[in-house]
């Protein structure tokens, strides 16, 4: 499924409109509302909004749970975290209890941290009946989503919830969730903006097949398929973009 509009503060008005719909669903169905959000910067307009009025009080925020679909292994308060790019558009704006938030650290080493947040997700998942209403995603101009690079292991682990990844000349050293979780996420939403994105974009979405390789390529909801919300210019190589 793939929404494309005008430009990107539209897109994100989309998704903060699926967003706030999404955790009033789950929140009426489970009592709950589990969302794992995306970092880098296209997400930012969309936390800012749901972080304002209208949308903040449209979401019942005592009963969200806060999780990240990846991390750079550094500090809190370090400019590359995801952590605190969230905390700073929009979970320092909105009344959600601090327990709600279940954050990677990044001050353990990747290991380390992936063991501990993955311990967190099974006893979360153990206690809510399943784990995530709501997985958030962008994709790099390589392909990857979340921290799930091209010819990585992390591709093909099916045990593992969330695995370290090694730093390399030209990335931090991360964690991210695994294909099995994000793709038994009950919504899979990629939210691509910008030019840069046009030509990955239409390798993933008109030629799978032939780029088995890409990690966006590997999320594959279980819950049928996953949507994808596109600016114009991220879409145009796409035959209706
Ligand atoms: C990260 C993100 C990553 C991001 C893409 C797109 O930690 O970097 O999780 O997967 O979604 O790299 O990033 P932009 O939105 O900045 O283009």
């Amino acid at each position: 499924m793939i929404d494309i509009f005008d430009n990107p503060d539209a897109m994100a008005h989309a998704a903060a409109d699926l967003f706030a719909k999404s955790a009033q669903q789950a929140v009426d169905a489970r009592g709950r509302f589990a969302v794992a959000l995306a970092g880098g910067n296209t997400p930012t307009r969309t936390y800012e909004l749901l972080s304002r009025e209208p949308y903040r009080d449209q979401i019942p925020w005592n009963a969200v749970h806060i999780f990240w679909g990846d991390e750079r292994c550094v500090p809190a308060d370090d400019p590359k975290s995801n952590q605190r790019m969230a905390r700073l558009t929009l979970l320092d704006h909105v009344p959600i209890p601090p327990e709600n938030i279940h954050p990677i650290d990044g001050t353990l080493s990747p290991e380390a941290a992936a063991q501990a947040y993955e311990s967190e997700l099974r006893e979360f998942a153990q206690q809510n009946t399943g784990f995530l209403d709501l997985a958030l995603l962008g994709i790099g101009t390589d392909g990857h989503t979340a921290s799930l690079f091209p010819g990585d292991s992390t591709l093909t682990t099916s045990q593992r919830w969330a695995l370290p990844v090694a730093a390399t000349n030209t990335r931090l050293a991360r964690v991210t969730l695994t294909p099995p979780v994000l793709n038994h996420a009950r919504q899979v939403v990629f939210l691509v903006s910008g030019s840069g994105k046009a030509d990955i974009l239409r390798r993933i979405i008109e030629d799978p097949a032939n780029n088995e390789e890409l990690p966006a390529v590997c999320i594959q909801p279980t819950n049928g398929e996953a949507l994808w919300l596109l600016d114009r210019e991220a879409a145009a190589d796409l035959p209706d973009g």
